[in-house]
């Protein structure tokens, strides 16, 4: 089964070498949202490592959609870097995936055009606070309306520029995320409630990005498995989830977890990061918070190969989508087992960090029947890169 992932795959039409692909990371590198060298060097190194297909970590919707004023935003101002950047790795053999994102309420974007962050409903927000950005607004229907326009103009311009595949972020407690949570969504109307109205937001994003891109163009979407805090989405909501988004039409599911406002180690498991992110942060009022609050946000979760495998199959079962696995991948026995457990796709994050050369790697090893490990130990210290001068690395090996 291993030869079957260095093996070319479709994705809805879209040809891909392998079936790697780099997951969304968000990358820095990108000084008030402006990529420089080290940042096309980045994915270089990826589609010279050998993945058939990267992903630009974070490309929000809009400029109000950046959790923090050096990420992306979908427009015009791009698009000379970022057409040249695609063409590039297009020449190295590499797809390109962009991971469209809205920060909703939660934001410290310094640049915020808007009064204050928007989400679901009126709250702090925990992340601008020590910033001044103390609250987040609640969304009015107007609002809805107008998140769900930036998804839809995002995308026509991520095809525009020459994206091969769009990735909407149905996770980690963003901005679709936080609609689709019980508990970070009281609302009364029709965004709010049961399931399908919390999915209401959400299946309209989609809807817009199909719009935009007509039924030939891949889109797939990274939900949360479970947002592993009580009164949020769980394993079973996960398996509802991944059905409407099939039944809308998406075109494969990333099976993350975790949420980075509430419970972030879920999602990547071994050494915990409060700590590292203690010491990296530069704001006072911030580093306190993190001292108070850290501890029930940052709990530990012992790193396990394949962590959410066994949650993935179950949704692996219950949808025809592609299924592209993501979590603790690290080694070609696990490569061999996601392909037996019939997953389309592996995406991989720290692996990559770690070594991107890891794909052309892990293959030389299959060709010669020999065992293949990343060297990534899962210390987690490149989470607490994010905000980097000179963006994410792996604190190890590079
Ligand atoms: C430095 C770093 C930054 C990340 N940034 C993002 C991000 O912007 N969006 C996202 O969906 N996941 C992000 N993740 C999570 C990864 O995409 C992935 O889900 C997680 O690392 C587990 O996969 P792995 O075991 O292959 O590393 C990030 C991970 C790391 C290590
Ligand atoms: S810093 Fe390097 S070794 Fe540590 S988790 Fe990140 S990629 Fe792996």
């Amino acid at each position: 089964m291993l030869t079957r992932c260095f093996e070319s795959a479709q994705l809805n039409g879209l040809t891909l070498k392998n079936r790697f692909i780099k997951a969304g990371t968000f990358e820095g590198k990108s000084p008030l949202g402006l990529p420089n060298d080290l940042y096309s060097q980045f994915h270089m190194a990826m589609a010279e490592g050998g993945v058939g297909m990267t992903t630009l970590g974070y490309c929000a919707t809009e400029a109000d959609g950046r959790i923090n004023e050096n990420m992306l935003y979908m427009d015009e101002y791009l698009r000379p870097s970022i057409s040249t950047l695609i063409e590039q790795l297009h020449a190295a053999g590499t797809k390109v995936s962009g991971q469209m994102g809205h920060c909703g309420g939660f934001s410290k974007n310094k640049q915020l055009k808007r009064k204050r962050p928007r989400g679901p409903q009126f709250g702090i927000n925990l992340l601008g606070f020590p910033y001044g950005m103390l609250f987040t607004d609640k969304m009015s229907l107007e609002d809805i309306d107008e998140m769900v326009q930036s998804y839809h103009d995002a995308a026509v311009f991520m095809q525009s520029v020459g994206f091969d595949c769009i990735e909407i972020h149905f996770g980690h407690g963003y901005g679709l995320c936080q609609f689709m949570s019980p508990k970070t969504n009281k609302r009364k109307d029709e965004y709010g409630g049961s399931l399908e109205n919390r999915m209401r937001l959400p299946l309209r994003a989609l809807a817009a990005v199909r719009k935009a891109v007509g039924d030939d163009f891949p889109i797939i979407g990274k939900i949360s498995l479970t947002e592993g805090v009580r009164g949020g989405l769980h394993y079973d909501d996960a398996i509802a989830i991944g059905k409407m988004l099939d039944a809308a039409g998406i075109d494969g599911l990333v099976t993350s977890g975790g949420t980075s406002t509430m419970n972030p180690m879920i999602m990547f498991r071994g050494d915990n990061i409060l700590q590292p992110l203690i010491k990296a942060e530069k704001n006072l009022l911030m580093k306190l918070i993190l001292r108070l609050v850290g501890p029930s946000m940052f709990r530990d979760y012992p790193y396990k190969e394949l962590y959410f495998l066994q949650q993935a199959k179950r949704l692996r079962e219950a949808v025809s989508c592609n299924m592209i696995y993501v979590g603790g991948a690290s080694c070609n026995d696990s490569f061999a087992e996601l392909m037996l457990a019939g997953f389309d796709f592996i995406q991989l994050g720290r692996g990559l960090l770690a070594d991107s050369d890891l794909v052309n790697l892990a293959q030389q090893a299959a060709e010669k029947s020999l065992p293949y490990k990343s060297r990534c130990v899962h210390c987690n210290e490149c989470v607490a890169t994010i905000e980097h001068v000179d963006g994410i690395h792996c604190t190890r090996f590079s």
